[in-house]
């Protein structure tokens, strides 16, 4: 059985006082959440503060990117260790406004998704449609390049410790979330990808989560479908109601 997995991305939103009160609340309504893993991912400059606010709870902390080379002559860029060392789990990788807005191509994300395992970091490796891609029936073309793009040279034993978040780009921050059948049938897609690549046990085993306007209102109808294992999480992550709301949704 795959153990779901909620995170939220806050992207760049908050103030330090903020992120620190949102996560200490987090900490502290999550004490009785059993069987899910959670997580929230701050931008980095609030990384410390957020990890320490929620250092011994069911909250893990997450950075949103991150730099493939391990240290050096790289201004303004930051480091998978550096991540680790101020207490981060997981990175998430390929977010579409990362690769959309700051251009970041599939091999750029594949350094960063080897330099982050290398450094024990989970990475969350986003894919998904445009739609334009989804209207001319190319989605799952999309996908399974993006999937081996960004995936290349991943050993058996190195794709066991990722997580692939779905985020169709039409969905993201729109309102307009896939519908659990849309969802489903990518995330069916993406198993049978890693089944032919690897084999069917990752192809069970690697936790898919879903991605783009997931709100408490559609998330049990999302999260209640065979494939999908959680949720990324963006607007309704930053208020602790909604993203409670969301990890409600998995117990219905
Ligand atoms: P959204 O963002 O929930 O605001 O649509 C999801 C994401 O970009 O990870």
């Amino acid at each position: 059985m795959r153990r779901p997995f909620i995170a939220g991305n806050w992207k760049m939103n908050l103030d330090r006082a903020a992120a620190v009160a949102l996560a200490q609340r987090l900490a502290k309504e999550a004490e009785s959440v059993e069987g899910v893993d959670l997580a929230v991912c701050p931008p980095s400059v609030y990384l410390d503060a957020v990890a320490r606010a929620v250092a011994g709870s069911n909250v893990a902390v997450g950075a949103q990117n991150m730099y493939h080379e391990p240290k050096g002559a790289y201004t303004g860029e930051i480091g998978a260790a550096m991540l680790a060392d101020v207490g981060c789990r997981y990175v998430i990788l390929g977010h579409s406004e990362r690769r959309h807005i700051l251009g970041e191509s599939d091999t750029d994300i594949n350094k960063k998704v080897l330099a982050a395992l290398e450094a024990a970091l989970t990475p969350i490796i986003c894919v998904g449609e445009l739609i334009e891609q989804r209207r001319a029936g190319a989605t799952m073309d999309v996908i399974a390049s993006q999937f081996a793009g960004s995936l290349a040279g991943l050993s058996t034993e190195q794709i066991a410790q990722v997580v692939i978040a779905y985020e169709p780009v039409w969905a993201i921050g729109t309102g307009e979330v896939a519908t659990p059948d849309q969802a489903e049938k990518v995330h069916l897609g993406l198993r049978k990808i890693m089944q032919v690549r690897y084999n069917e046990q990752v192809a069970q085993a690697i936790r898919i989560q879903y991605g783009g306007s997931v709100e408490p209102e559609n998330a049990a109808d999302l999260l209640g479908q065979p494939n999908i294992d959680g949720a990324l999480v963006g607007g309704a992550s930053l208020k602790a109601e909604s993203f409670m709301g969301i990890i409600a949704a998995l117990a219905k």
